[in-house]
């Protein structure tokens, strides 16, 4: 069994998925921290992100896998825990072009690919339902108006213990929404079997239950 959940940033994608994967007992892969782990890599050893290659130099020798402690999902990047780090606001601005590049994306991908095989996942992403798990069960796509995503962002980004300003944070959402849906590869959209769910006037439980109820059905 195979879960695609994909949607824009900020649209309650990776609690959703962590819950409904809970709820199912079936392992959940936030492809998004992989590819903030590589950036955070990126920026820490201070790599032009716009190098197409050296990215994806990076991206080959750079080990990132998930640890699971008593509490939660680590995300460790070459030996180091980044879990909190992978959220900062430097990171959450150079992510969506380190994600463009397409050998960076292909290598992802076939390492996602590899994650799921042989067992029951939730994945979230971008371009899961399409690239990753073409042939999963269900691909939900999962939104939320730009300023529902933008206060979920900066109450995030608060309880972090970061300043916020939203009208920067919607511009940044903005932004990476534009980078997400414009690259050539693996770009975020609908498809034809994606099941939408706009979740601007739901609670967490509500969104959960909503997709409890179609994969019931
Ligand atoms: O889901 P997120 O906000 O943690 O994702 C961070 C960035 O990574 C996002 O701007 C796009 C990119 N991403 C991607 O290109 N493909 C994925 N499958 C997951 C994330």
């Amino acid at each position: 069994m195979k879960i695609a959940i994909d949607g824009p940033a900020g649209a309650g994608k990776s609690t959703l998925a962590r819950w409904l994967a809970e709820k199912l007992n079936y392992i959940y892969i936030d492809t998004g921290a992989m590819y903030r782990a590589l950036t955070w890599e990126a920026l820490r050893k201070e790599i032009d992100i716009h190098n197409a290659a050296i990215l994806a130099e990076l991206a080959r020798t750079t080990d990132i896998h998930f640890t699971i402690d008593s509490r939660s999902q680590r995300v460790i990047c070459n030996g180091i825990d980044v879990t909190e780090q992978i959220r900062s606001p430097e990171v959450n601005s150079a992510v969506s072009q380190v994600a463009a590049h397409a050998e960076v994306r292909q290598l992802m991908v076939s390492k996602q690919q590899q994650m799921a095989q042989a067992v029951a996942v939730v994945m979230d992403g971008r371009d899961i339902g399409e690239c990753v798990l073409p042939d999963a069960n269900y691909k939900f796509y999962i939104t939320a108006s730009i300023e529902e995503r933008t206060r979920r962002r900066a109450a995030e980004l608060k309880s972090s213990g970061y300043e916020v300003n939203e009208q920067n944070i919607s511009q940044e959402i903005q932004n990476r929404d534009y980078n997400d849906t414009h690259r050539t590869t693996g770009a975020l959209k609908v498809l034809e079997d994606s099941i939408i769910v706009d979740t601007s006037n739901l609670t967490i439980e509500e969104a959960l239950n909503t997709l409890l109820e179609i994969i019931g059905r």
